[in-house]
């Protein structure tokens, strides 16, 4: 995601921005910026594509701006491709205000409608130029700065957290929060907002966190906070112990985990700025309805986890939309003269949208005439680039290699759009489409929950990590799901796995199992629960260790003949997936641990194979 930064001193601002906005580049981004206000050069504002270099050389290590007042970004694009115009900060029309963002306006394209009913000219792409107009829309109006900022806020849907620096006040700036992580630093003559704290720490570790709905104005001798209201309001002050490395991992010991645990916020972000008035809606799409409606089979196409995602999406999108489902990986696709032309829908999944083989799929696919929808993580990435059209999952950038957030956030999207495409076609009735709908909204909540006990996964892995094989079975969904839990397992902890489908056990691969096998019994998707027990039962007859997963409602049963049995809420099947991973994850992070593996940099792997 984004990284802001803030400064209010006596020292020049721009060098200090650039060295806090280094101290962010392991957040991940694609083009970054600065501005810098002075009462002799006015606002000025310096930005690009690219690495922080290239803006180091544009600005001669902060050494060409003046002014001891400044704010500065690293942009990971959701809105709008990475490229100079869209990089923060984003200056008003007239040049009065400079803004930087870090979240998702939701309702930015209605802003921007009315802004530009009001002779507003936009020069970007971005949700966040909307926020740096609209204050400038009520500034031009009042010549009240909080004025401007307070009515702004209060037409913004969304997560924002932002700083904002005025041409008129060029001894502070404003700093202001929703949803998105913002934090006050107090050093000695000086003042600072900063995304997370590894931006602070070389100048100060005295801290406070900004809430929901605050306003700060920071100047170099002091920082006063309002709440929504505008009531002025004392912030507790903290001192910070981490180190560098502990910070930039928010305090865990891996990205991975705190990628975990960001789940249902990456979920929240992905899904909720695309359900409107009770409906799926995606602005981002330009498929007909008769497009749509004429579809007889969809393919879908990836490799790895993205790959899980698409097997998961066949049986979801067979049962909404009663039309076949293709799932193939990119890498056989593309060799197998597929039986695809116009007409075809082909969806890619991607979190990188670099993966060689998925390209290669696209352009296959594209060559014979079929449309091709691509799911990715990352904004203007060459797969999204070729793709006619794309949904972006707003996973935020992905550090680990084991992907967690964005394969949630994959799933998901790829729910949403077969209850779009179910409504345009008709295929699920109102009441369904309805229950799906809100059982999809509830889903962050339920991940959360699964997230608020770990300790017990730990314990298990505790128990098992010494297993040189382990078996996941399941049945349909769950079979999915296998999948996707052995591949975690496989590639972070190197235990040898296989994910099956239980049904299929008989006919050979039961042979393997013997006294002391370990078996991940999966029973998430309840309309299949009695064969998951009679699986259980069959493989526990032969020795095996069983581990089991399943919902609430039905743990009861399986607790009469396993002992360890792990849960999760229940919700619609279709779902169950987004819930049943997660677990999953956890079992395979806490075994890659006590086998003290690379967990962020497993070997031989890369977070994008751009290679075949
Ligand atoms: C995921 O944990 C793996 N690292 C890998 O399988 C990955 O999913 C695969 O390489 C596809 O990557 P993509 O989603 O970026 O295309």
């Amino acid at each position: 995601m984004c990284g802001i930064v803030g400064f209010a001193g006596s020292e020049q601002a721009a060098p200090i921005l650039l060295e806090g906005l280094e101290r962010l580049e392991y957040r991940g981004y694609d083009s970054a910026g600065v501005a810098v206000v002075s009462p002799e050069r006015g606002l000025q504002v310096r930005k690009s594509k690219g690495r922080l270099k290239v803006l180091e050389a544009l600005t001669d290590g902060g050494r060409s701006l003046d002014g001891c007042v400044g704010i500065g970004h690293t942009r990971w694009a959701t809105h709008g491709e990475p490229n100079d115009v869209n990089s923060h900060p984003h200056l008003s029309q007239s040049g009065r205000i400079a803004v930087v963002h870090n979240g998702i306006i939701e309702n930015y394209l209605e802003l921007k409608e009315f802004l530009t009913s009001q002779g507003t000219v936009f020069c970007s792409d971005t949700d966040t130029e909307v926020v740096a107009q609209l204050m400038d829309y009520y500034y031009l109006r009042s010549g009240d700065l909080m004025d401007a900022v307070y009515k702004t806020l209060h037409r913004l849907e969304g997560a924002y957290a932002l700083g904002i620096l005025c041409l008129e006040t060029p001894d502070r700036f404003i700093a202001a929060r929703k949803d998105a992580p913002l934090l006050l630093g107090y050093g000695e003559g000086c003042s600072f907002i900063a995304s997370d704290v590894t931006a602070l720490l070389r100048h100060t570790r005295e801290v406070s966190y900004m809430e929901d709905g605050e306003v700060a104005v920071v100047s170099a001798d002091e920082i006063v906070v309002y709440d929504a209201m505008g009531r002025r309001v004392e912030k507790e002050h903290r001192i910070v112990d981490w180190d560098v490395s502990a910070a930039e991992k928010g305090g865990y010991e891996h990205f991975m985990f705190k990628e975990i645990m960001e789940q249902p916020e990456a979920v929240r972000k992905t899904i909720s700025p695309r359900i409107r008035d009770g409906r799926v809606v995606f602005d981002e799409l330009k498929l007909g309805a008769d497009f749509i409606r004429s579809l007889e089979r969809i393919f879908i196409v990836a490799c790895g986890s993205s790959y899980h995602v698409g097997v998961v999406g066949k049986y979801n999108l067979e049962r909404l939309l009663r039309v076949p489902v293709e799932v193939a990986l990119a890498s056989e696709f593309r060799y197998a003269d597929p039986l695809v032309g116009p007409g075809s829908l082909v969806i890619v999944i991607s979190q990188s949208g670099e993966t060689l083989d998925s390209m290669a799929a696209l352009r296959l696919a594209k060559s014979l005439g079929a449309t091709v929808l691509s799911i990715v993580n990352v904004v203007g990435s060459s797969i999204a680039r070729e793709s006619d059209e794309v949904l972006y999952t707003w996973a935020g950038p992905e550090i680990a290699v084991a992907t967690t957030k964005a394969y949630s956030t994959q799933l998901v999207l790829l729910d949403m759009l077969g209850l779009f495409f179910a409504e345009t076609r008709g295929s699920v009735s109102s009441a369904d489409y309805a229950l799906l709908l809100s059982e999809l909204q509830a889903l962050p909540a339920r991940m959360e929950s699964v997230l608020e006990d770990t300790e017990k996964i730990k314990y298990l892995a505790s128990r098992y990590f010494n297993h040189d094989s382990v078996f996941y079975i399941g049945r349909n969904l769950d079979y999915a799901l296998g999948l996707e839990s052995s591949l975690k397992l496989k590639e972070i902890s190197y235990v040898h796995s296989e994910a099956y489908a239980s049904g299929e056990l008989k006919h050979g691969t039961i042979s393997l199992i013997e006294p002391g096998t370990l078996v991940v019994a999966l029973g998430t998707y309840t309309p299949l629960f009695d064969k998951a027990l009679s699986n259980i039962v069959e493989v526990q007859s032969r020795g095996a260790d069983v581990l089991a997963l399943t919902t609430e409602s039905r743990a009861q049963d399986l607790r009469r003949t396993v002992e360890h049995v792990l849960t999760v809420p229940d919700t619609h099947p279709i779902l169950e997936p987004s819930l049943g991973i997660i677990p999953m994850q956890l079992f395979a992070y806490y075994v890659a641990l006590q086998r003290g593996c690379d967990i962020d940099k497993p070997r031989n792997l890369a977070k994008s194979v751009t290679v075949e």
